[in-house]
């Protein structure tokens, strides 16, 4: 299973283009799966071809909220697939955009609870925050734990006590400021993506247990 970043507000490698938002590839033995678009889909499909991925495997889009830099690289991305795909959504997306998701493949929506959508793929079910921003996150749940964040509106260490102890934590964490609590809840590694404010401050403070990210990241387990 390998994770790539495909769109980050940074990029690790010349080349590529970064651009506020965030969206990865997650690759497995028979599947893959996209976690949000960006905001720019010919960005986003610039960096995908220069990363050498094949969106023809795609089986699953999974939208973390119905914000702009996560959505926005939707249409290209779906031009660009030709089969048809499962969209897994938080049930609160507007009924406007569900409906245009409905005709380009199936919808998955899922309420506050957990869902494991294939095995050892799930969705923390969506949780809500005080401005009324209805996020979910994907847990993966194999070889190791894995929690992959949009933006973390509802507060990434929420979303922690949702998943449990995780080995792995990537994404954008937003404003987050108790940066030290991180720590109790994952083992290994945070890499903090895309918006999270306290990044240079999560990256002196985990020093072992934190790695920059960007796009042309790769993690695989
Ligand atoms: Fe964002
Ligand atoms: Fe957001």
């Amino acid at each position: 299973m390998r994770i790539t970043v495909l769109y980050d507000n940074e990029t690790l490698k010349k080349g590529l283009i970064p651009s506020h938002g965030f969206s990865s590839l997650i690759e497995d033995e028979n599947l893959s799966i996209l976690f949000d678009t960006g905001w720019n889909g010919p960005i986003l499909l610039k960096n995908i071809e220069k990363l050498q991925k094949d969106l023809s495997k795609v089986k699953y889009i999974f939208l973390s909220h119905q914000h702009w830099d996560h959505i926005g690289g939707l249409p290209d991305v779906l031009h660009k697939i030709h089969n048809k795909v499962k969209f897994i959504i938080p049930s609160s997306f507007t009924p406007t955009f569900k409906k245009s998701l409905s005709d380009y493949g199936e919808l998955i929506e899922v309420g506050e609870r957990p869902y494991e959508f294939i095995p050892g793929y799930l969705s923390t079910g969506e949780m809500d925050t005080s401005l009324g921003i209805k996020e979910h996150a994907l847990l993966i749940n194999g070889k190791k734990r894995i929690l992959v964040v949009g933006c973390a509106h509802p507060d990434v260490y929420n979303i922690l006590q949702r998943s449990g102890k995780v080995d792995m934590l990537m994404g954008g964490f937003h404003d987050f400021e108790r940066i030290e609590l991180l720590g109790n809840m994952v083992k290994e590694k945070i890499f903090p993506c895309h918006c999270t404010k306290k990044k240079n401050e999560i990256l002196t403070f985990y020093k072992n247990k934190s790695q920059k990210c960007g796009i042309g990241l790769e993690v695989g387990v």
